[in-house]
């Protein structure tokens, strides 16, 4: 039975159109800014959604106005006939677009059946074009793979864009080289401050490398950048172009320029927990209430009802629990 239509509003109006799905915890690589090296402790595969109830709880999401999806992990790639999933979403009323965020190990023998499932679009994440320091930084060897995802996404149709997190004293030196791979491929690179979320706990603010160093850096190797005339709608990421028109940079300020008050997200973990913020922990245990065998409607107005509760962002976080907010690890929500 269809619920009647409502949306998902916050107490500062803030409506949700977008609902970011974590596949998984699990992750084929070990980025320092994300996960411990070792002695990682996953979610019990009985904690874990099945593919049945994420695609019930987002057809619920729909009906409550969330009108894009993007699927994370961990590493979404490493679960097991994830196109299933994708299909079966992309049959969900009112769902306009799909997304992934994936490290691109395991994408480039997935791109033609993820396009062909019904993906319109792929973030993949990429921190340096040296060798070794892409093993330093992740943990594992890949660096040509990874690449090579990145150009085959673009062949295959997907809508492709590059994720770099820059971490001062690790890839800062390689903004500008990032900046002339968006400049000769045309592909829309963004770069990320370090946020603290980190499973490794060693996020302090002076390994924040901040946008405006960033923009400096690049400014001084290339030329004048400046925001661009378009730009992508309810995104985190500011974009600016050169003025020679020759590339596309992006910019996902999280600490130096929180954009919590036009935020527009939401967020399911994999293991059943809905978020209405990523600093939000533990948010709201959904999955026990439906596999206790709550009805759509009663779904529907817990979700309403825990939404209603959104903090203001960043800062009233901070406001409330103090300097050190117990937060999420990044690999179990998904960015
Ligand atoms: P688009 O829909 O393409 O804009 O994707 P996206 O940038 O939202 O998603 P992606 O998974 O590529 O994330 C890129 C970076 O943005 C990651 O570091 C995310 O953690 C961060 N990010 C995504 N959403 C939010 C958000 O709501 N708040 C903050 N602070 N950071 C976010
Ligand atoms: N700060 C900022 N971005 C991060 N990511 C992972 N951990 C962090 C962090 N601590 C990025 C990944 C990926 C996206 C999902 O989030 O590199 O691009
Ligand atoms: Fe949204 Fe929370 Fe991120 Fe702010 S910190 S943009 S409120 S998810």
């Amino acid at each position: 039975m269809r619920i009647m239509k409502r949306e998902l509003i916050d107490s500062y109006d803030r409506v949700a159109k977008k609902l970011r799905i974590s596949v998984t915890d699990k992750c084929n690589m070990r980025c320092g800014y994300c996960m411990p090296k070792d002695n990682t402790k996953w979610f019990d595969t009985t904690e874990v959604l099945s593919f049945e109830e994420i695609i019930r709880l987002t057809s619920i999401f729909a009906n409550l106005g969330v009108e894009k999806i993007r699927i994370t992990g961990g590493e979404p790639l490493v679960r097991p006939s994830i196109e299933d999933l994708i299909m079966s979403i992309r049959r969900i009323d009112d769902i306009q677009s799909i997304g992934l965020t994936t490290n691109g190990l395991l994408f480039l023998e997935k791109a033609k059946s993820l396009k062909s499932s019904g993906l319109d679009s792929v973030n993949i994440s990429l921190d340096s074009f040296k060798e070794n320091r892409f093993k330093m930084i992740t943990g594992v060897n890949g660096l040509d793979k990874v690449i090579s995802s990145i150009h085959k996404a673009k062949d295959v149709g997907l809508d492709v864009k590059l994720n770099t997190v820059v971490v001062r004293g690790w890839n800062d030196d390689e903004v500008v080289e990032f900046a002339n791979f968006a400049r000769h491929t045309g592909i829309i690179v963004r770069f990320i401050e370090f946020m603290p979320l980190d499973g490794t706990g060693i996020w302090r603010d002076d390994l924040v490398f901040s946008k405006m160093e960033m923009i400096e850096k690049i400014e001084t190797d290339i030329g004048k950048v400046l925001p661009a005339a378009e730009q992508e709608m309810s995104t985190p990421a500011k974009l600016y172009s050169f003025s020679d028109g020759k590339g596309t940079l992006g910019f996902i300020p999280s600490v130096t320029e929180p954009f919590c008050s036009q935020c527009d997200r939401i967020r399911l973990t994999s293991d059943g927990r809905f978020l209405t913020c990523l600093f939000e922990n533990p948010g709201y245990d959904i999955k026990t209430f439906l596999r206790k065998g709550a009805s759509d409607e009663e779904l529907a107005r817990c979700l309403i009802q825990s939404m209603s509760m959104k903090q203001e962002g960043i800062a009233s976080l901070i406001r409330i629990n103090g300097l050190k907010p117990k937060l999420n690890l990044m690999h179990t929500i998904g960015g």
